[in-house]
């Protein structure tokens, strides 16, 4: 099978998912909501983003982006994608990182206002476990029994998102920045704490994202698949720290060089610059060999095998 580059194999599965949203998720949001909520929700969750957690569940399900109608997996792969847009609203607020821009768009509370992004922001949270058990309701999608089992899915999602995945780990970074706790720790206590924050606030939706794919392929060997997509998850927060230390607040579509001003716990604060690259390369060349054990799921239009084994460098090496 030919090899794409990577990036025309991405902006496949973007496009396959930019599409579901218009035509499907957002006008469902449309009606059913009240419009002092659906602006802001569709706003931000229309904007330009990556795409990277349900491109991964596509990907882990074996999902062809080219095909109609849309698999069931898409609800799921919308579902990561709300949790995740309403953890950026929330963290972009004044009590929290308090940025105006995202996505190179003006952040939602700006766009709106702070109550609207706080509602919209838990809209969107549980917004996503409806889209989740949406192919279950009767007459919608595949007959449920070729679908995996709904409880595991909300499971898997619910702990990534809640208390000790998402949220503790925004809780964690919140916490210690307005308290500076982690500055009072010895240095292998604040290393530790910096790897939970990161495994939490950011790597625990990627590892969910991989995950529910994997349920949806019907792999046997689900475990891999979610271990290897936490550590692909801690890589991802190593260059989002990388890029606010050193990018283009242009090419990022959001501001850097704020971290450090802030007093976040960061790689590349705790470790140094150098030796933070060093961590990401080491931790990308061990998803790059474990690549090759991941059970690659049905072969959909990609050779999903030779895509695992590039991710990692992409994540790394991103500049937004
Ligand atoms: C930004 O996530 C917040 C982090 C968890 C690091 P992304 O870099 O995936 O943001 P979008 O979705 O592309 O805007
Ligand atoms: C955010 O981490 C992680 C989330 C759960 C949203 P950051 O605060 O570093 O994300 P950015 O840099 O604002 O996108
Ligand atoms: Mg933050
Ligand atoms: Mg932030
Ligand atoms: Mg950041």
């Amino acid at each position: 099978m030919s090899q794409l580059p990577l990036d025309a194999v991405l902006a496949e599965y973007t496009g396959a998912f930019n599409a579901f949203l218009t035509e499907h998720a957002l006008p469902w949001l449309q009606n059913r909501s009240v419009p002092a909520l659906a602006g802001p929700m569709a706003y931000s969750l229309d904007a330009p983003g990556k795409r990277l957690r349900p491109t991964l569940c596509l990907l882990a399900a074996g999902a062809d982006p080219a095909a109609r109608p849309f698999a069931p997996v898409y609800y799921a792969a919308a579902a990561l994608e709300c949790i995740h847009t309403y953890s950026l609203i929330h963290d972009d607020l004044p009590a929290m990182d308090d940025d105006d821009l995202r996505r190179g768009r003006p952040a939602c509370h700006r766009a709106y206002s702070e109550w609207a992004a706080i509602l919209a922001g838990d809209a969107l949270n549980t917004f996503a476990f409806e889209l989740l058990a949406r192919p279950y309701a009767h007459g919608v999608g595949a007959p449920a029994h070729d679908l995996p089992n709904l409880a595991d899915l909300v499971r898997i999602l619910a702990e990534a998102a809640g208390p000790s995945g998402m949220v503790g780990g925004q809780a964690l970074d919140v916490e210690n920045e307005k308290t500076g706790v982690g500055a009072r720790l010895g240095e292998g206590e604040r290393r530790k704490l910096l790897e939970t924050i990161h495994l939490w606030k950011t790597a625990a939706l990627i590892r969910a994202a991989c995950e529910l794919g994997a349920c949806f392929a019907g792999l046997s060997d689900r475990l891999s698949m979610r271990a290897w997509g936490e550590r692909l998850g801690l890589l991802f927060q190593m260059a989002d720290d990388w890029i606010d230390a050193t990018g283009d607040e242009r090419l990022a579509g959001k501001a850097v060089g704020k971290d450090a001003a802030l007093g976040k716990l960061t790689y590349p604060g705790v470790y140094g610059l150098s030796a933070a690259r060093e961590l990401a390369e080491q931790c990308c060349r061990t998803l790059e060999a474990e690549a090759d054990a991941l059970s690659p799921g049905p072969l959909a239009a990609v050779d999903a095998r030779s895509v695992w084994k590039r991710l990692p460098r992409y994540v790394l090496e991103r500049q937004s």
